[in-house]
């Protein structure tokens, strides 16, 4: 028999990360002793008191059945505490909190719940690769936003034809931003309600990185401006934030018809997030801040370690003021992928090409800083002895 998938699939390359992790496993087997600074994955480990916090209801035959779907009461009660506390913004945890089995389930079924075949998504070039998918998924026409150095990496809104911004349903941003490192003051955020409310338009805010931040910086929630709630919601994630990338928690806040439309997509096809991690992660919301505190300052550290080494091999890259990300020039004559491809082949370290973003990422190549400082010398050593 043939089997023919569907011609959805076709649509999408194969997802970035696990084509890098294939790429990675193929040099392992050849006995290399490969450095990743491919996906961004936390090594700093979940601090104790969630991990304990996870034992201890772990234990509870009430945690071992079917979980609330939209989330314990207590769990989304947490999530709008800690939006109060650091943003400012309150959130009713009824109708306007919903968990998550991470953000990127969230980010990839909202198109589902907003999006009709045919209507455009507004998706930033580069950008992270679930908001094409979910928009592919969902039959909608992708319209890319360039992110452009000389734009501090940000879209230009007013470049948009009147008649694309017409037809257009959906707006995703993502600021601390992934890939670039770049960051976005309220101005911005102030400018893209405004174009979202004038045009109809539904605004997805991307907030994966708020907490991953140095030399002061302090995210902003796109809540923080007037009427954002009429059109907007805003997705978090607990990966980043507690190194929690495993535990696959995050959850969304916002406009509740938003939140009631994801809702509606996930009761019909997920059955919500394990009990014994929300109860974690309730942990991890309410306490810890010293934790998170000395972890920045570790990402701080390794970020000044490996912005000094690319600058030394000549490859020009800004020390991002947050994420766990560096987004560096590739060196003459090299396209994104050739560069990645050699620094993988001769050096044995994994770096994701910025093309892997969007044809906005040419040129470019990102690399994760979530691993320790003695590997990433050696990394930024070995990719030093190509002599490019
Ligand atoms: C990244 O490394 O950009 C992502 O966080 C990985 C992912 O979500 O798949």
């Amino acid at each position: 028999m043939q089997i023919n998938l569907a011609k959805r699939l076709g649509k999408l390359p194969p997802y970035l990360f696990a084509e890098l992790d294939r790429l990675k496993k193929e040099v392992q087997a050849k006995g290399v002793d490969v450095i990743s600074l491919g996906i961004g994955d936390p090594d700093l480990p979940t601090p104790d008191y969630i991990v304990a916090a996870l034992k201890q209801a772990a234990e509870k035959p009430v945690n071992h059945r079917y979980p609330d779907y939209e989330g314990l009461e207590s769990f989304r009660a947490a999530a709008a505490n800690w939006y109060q506390r650091r943003f400012g913004v309150s959130f009713d945890p009824k109708t306007e909190v919903c968990a998550l089995i991470g953000s990127k389930e969230g980010i990839a079924n909202f198109s589902t719940a907003v999006i009709d075949p045919g209507d455009i998504v507004l998706i930033p070039d580069p950008g992270y690769p679930v908001y094409f998918s979910g928009c592919t998924f969902s039959g909608g026409e992708a319209y890319f936003l360039p992110l452009r150095k000389q734009n501090g990496f940000l879209p230009d809104l007013g470049s948009i034809p009147l008649e694309v911004a017409r037809r257009a349903k959906l707006l995703w941003v993502n600021y601390p931003n992934n890939p670039t490192g770049a960051v976005a003051d309220l101005s911005f955020f102030k400018t893209a309600v405004e174009f979202c409310l004038r045009n109809d338009i539904i605004l997805a805010h991307d907030l994966a990185y708020s907490e991953i931040a140095y030399d002061g910086y302090r995210a902003p929630s796109v809540f923080e401006v007037d009427r954002a709630r009429e059109c907007a919601v805003e997705f978090h994630s607990l990966s980043k934030t507690f190194s929690m990338t495993g535990w696959r928690v995050g959850f969304v806040v916002g406009n509740p018809t938003l939140v009631a439309g994801l809702g509606k997509v996930k009761t019909n096809t997920d059955s919500g997030v394990f009990q014994g991690i929300q109860e974690a992660a309730i942990a991890a919301l309410e306490g810890g801040d010293d934790t998170l505190r000395q972890y920045c300052a570790t990402y701080k550290q390794r970020r000044d370690v490996m912005v000094t080494a690319l600058r030394d091999l000549g490859l020009a890259c800004d020390a991002p003021k947050a994420t766990f990300y560096i987004w560096a020039e590739v060196p003459k004559g090299y396209t994104s992928a050739s560069f990645s491809e050699r620094v993988l082949k001769e050096a044995g370290v994994v770096i994701t090409p910025g093309s892997g973003f969007g044809n906005g990422g040419e040129g470019y190549v990102r690399l994760s800083i979530t691993i320790g400082t003695e590997r990433l010398k050696e990394a930024a050593a070995r990719i030093k002895a190509l002599k490019l």
